[in-house]
């Protein structure tokens, strides 16, 4: 299974992209391959020209078309997802998501926001295609608190419910297993 992981955070040092990174280590060992595009390394103008010819976010939206799996992170923006991830969903081709799953994650300040993902980010997934979106799994930044490392310390329940969102994919993943590799 090939796993595109996008994370569409302004941040360097997010939450959100920490979140990304966390649900691909609970998939780890499971027979993925794994490309990690975080939006904010892409040009700027790049994005905001909607250059799919620059080489960088041209290798990106491909990252996109051969994922079996894709996880979008966001933090949430003004109670919806990322004006970033906006600019880059924008490039894709139409139907990009088709046939594929996807996950959503988004870390936001409130609760009160934890509706985000299904009332702005899922029609938005829609319009692209994707036909199989697992569920999301919304953390507040206190369920994401900050580690003396530099990373963050997920609460036990917002593993619970990263596992539970995951859980879908255990089967499928098992059922293909990796090809050998010849030379
Ligand atoms: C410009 C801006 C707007 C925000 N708006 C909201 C919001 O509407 N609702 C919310 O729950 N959190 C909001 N937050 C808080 C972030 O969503 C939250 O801290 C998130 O974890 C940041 O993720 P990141 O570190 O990946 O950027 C906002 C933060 C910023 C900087």
């Amino acid at each position: 299974m090939h796993i595109t992981s996008l994370s569409a955070s302004p941040s360097e040092h997010s939450r959100s992209a920490w979140l990304t990174q966390f649900a691909l280590t609970r998939l780890a060992g499971r027979g993925s391959q794994t490309v990690a595009i975080l939006v904010r390394d892409l040009p700027a103008a790049g994005l905001l020209t909607a250059d799919v010819q620059e080489p960088a976010i041209a290798a990106a939206v491909r990252a996109i078309e051969q994922a079996d799996l894709v996880v979008v992170g966001t933090p949430i923006y003004k109670a919806a997802y990322s004006g970033l991830l906006k600019v880059f969903l924008d490039l894709l081709p139409p139907d990009a998501l088709r046939d594929k799953l996807v996950l959503p994650l988004a870390t936001g300040g409130s609760p009160a926001h934890f509706l985000a993902l299904d009332y702005a980010l899922k029609p938005v997934l829609s319009a692209l295609g994707a036909r199989h979106v697992l569920d999301g799994v919304f953390a507040t930044d206190a369920q994401l608190r900050r580690h003396e490392s530099g990373g963050f310390l997920p609460e036990p329940d917002l593993i619970a419910r990263l596992d539970r969102a995951l859980a879908p994919l255990s089967s499928r993943m098992r059922a293909q297993p990796e090809p050998a590799l010849s030379c």
